[in-house]
């Protein structure tokens, strides 16, 4: 088999982006531009996976600090996109065939390229488009027989040239044998001065090597992000492409124009999501899981049956079935809800286990807590677990009621059907089956004058 080797352009500065981030760096659905890139070169399994990297270098190093499949090769100084595959070139075999990929354009489909490489052969293959406004690109000039000749610049087209439609996407399959060749014949006499990997188009059909053109499918597969206005496009056609694959998946979304993945979602059936929901991380919805407006759900489980109402934040948290949260509930890392618990509106859960049927309903900040069954925690309440320098855990007992507005000061137990009394501050165990209320004495000074309004004197 013809061995494969994907070259990523990644070294051009990104002024448009007007940002101190490196180009390739700025998110798309919560990912980099060029994490996007990769993950698509990846599914084609290369033999080498090279990034040219030099803006930001280290930044952009650094970020894929673990993933050692990628090998770095450094253009100082960005002379141009022939000079910049120039700088892959150690990493690649003498033989197969190299794949050229922009580390700016995020979106092209592995079918695409995987058709591109068809096409191309052991020959050179082109990703073109048919633009109605084709200014800025390098156009595709082809002979009278239709055949690809070369690619002029805009910079450096005729009038008549520049009339022609048909662009170069950038994305381009070359074979190993020619390649150090042609990039060494390179020259930089243009109108921008920069060594143009476009030029290798001419070099090949000098030499006898045909190119071969494959369109496009759609024009956001070879669009490129120069600004955050472009990055912004691109964004809303990836969203609506994840919505309507979870649509034709039987999830029910209220707006596919007003959702938003960043990551994966793994949903069972008849799941609701009504609009404004963002989802990051790895979140999975049990089947007939509802979640209302304007929720964000970052790395969650959520089991059957439960309902999240409108504007409540989850985080790294697990959810039983036919639970209830919010609205405006707070799930924060460590989570860890049983079936049927209800939390209700400003209600804050940080690294607690609460068991099933419980309810935390209103106003209250339940933090490393152990919470029995069927557990009935009072508007108000807070788990006081923070002593200014350790946390220390609360431990309530099966069937116990927490009147409202308790302060429970961890370390401490309450025991199994414990009642507290409303307004309590409690520090030691609370025995179970017995009501335990510790709150100051109401006194009452029945000869007590209420304040008079003092006159004023001029
Ligand atoms: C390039 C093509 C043009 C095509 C267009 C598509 C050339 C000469 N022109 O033009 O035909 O229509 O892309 O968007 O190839 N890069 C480097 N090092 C460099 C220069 C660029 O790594 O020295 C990288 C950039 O980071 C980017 C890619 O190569 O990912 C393309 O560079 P860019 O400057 O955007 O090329 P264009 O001039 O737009
Ligand atoms: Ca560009």
């Amino acid at each position: 088999m013809n061995s494969l080797s994907i070259v990523i352009l990644a070294a051009g500065q990104g002024k448009r982006m007007r940002s101190d981030l490196p180009k390739v760096l700025h998110t798309l659905a919560g990912r980099s531009l060029l994490s996007h890139v990769v993950t698509t070169a990846r599914s084609l399994q290369p033999q080498q996976l090279v990034v040219v990297y030099g803006h930001g270098g280290e930044q952009v190093q650094q970020a894929f600090g673990t993933e050692t499949d990628i090998q770095w090769a450094h253009q100082a100084e960005q002379l141009g996109t022939g000079h910049a595959l120039q700088q892959a070139l150690p990493f690649l075999p003498s033989d197969g065939t190299t794949l050229v990929l922009y580390g700016d354009v995020p979106l092209t489909s592995a079918a695409t390229l995987q058709q591109l490489l068809a096409t191309a052969g052991d020959q050179v293959g082109l990703l073109t488009d048919h633009l109605a406004q084709p200014q800025g690109y390098g156009r595709i000039v082809r002979d009278t027989a239709g055949q690809i000749c070369a690619i002029v610049e805009e910079k450096d087209a005729t009038p008549e040239q520049k009339t022609i439609t048909e662009i170069n996407t950038g994305i381009l399959a070359l074979p190993n044998r020619y390649l150090a060749g042609w990039l060494s014949r390179l020259s930089n006499s243009n109108a921008q001065g920069e060594y143009y990997l476009t030029d290798v188009i001419a070099l090949a059909v000098a030499d006898g090597v045909a190119v071969h053109g494959c369109v496009v499918p759609s024009s956001w597969q070879a669009a490129g992000v120069n600004s955050k206005l472009q990055l912004a496009e691109l964004e809303r056609i990836y969203q609506r492409q994840q919505a309507n694959l979870l649509l034709e998946a039987g999830v029910q979304l209220a707006d596919p124009n007003r959702f938003d993945l960043r990551g994966e979602l793994r949903c069972g059936k008849d799941v609701f999501i009504d609009i404004n929901v963002v989802i990051e991380g790895v979140v999975e919805l049990g089947d007939g899981v509802t979640i209302g407006p304007n929720c964000v759900l970052r790395d969650v489980t959520i089991a059957a049956g439960t309902e999240v109402a409108a504007f409540s934040h989850l985080q790294q948290a697990q959810v039983g079935a036919s639970c209830r949260l919010g609205p405006y509930a707070r799930l924060r890392p460590g989570a860890e809800l049983a079936d049927q618990v209800h939390i209700g509106n400003f209600v804050e859960v940080k690294k607690s286990h609460i068991a099933q049927g419980s309810k935390v309903n209103h106003l209250s900040y339940i933090g490393d807590a152990v919470i029995g069954a069927g557990v009935n925690v009072g508007a108000g309440t807070i788990t006081c677990n923070y002593d200014g320098v350790n946390k220390f855990t609360t431990r309530i007992a099966d069937g116990a009621f927490i009147g409202s507005g308790t302060m429970l000061v961890a370390p401490v137990v309450v025991e199994e059907n414990a009642t507290i009394g409303a307004g309590s501050v409690i520090s030691k165990t609370a025995p179970a089956n017995a009501l335990t209320v510790a709150r100051s004495k109401a006194i009452t000074l029945s000869n007590w004058k209420r304040p008079q309004k003092i006159k004023d004197v001029k």
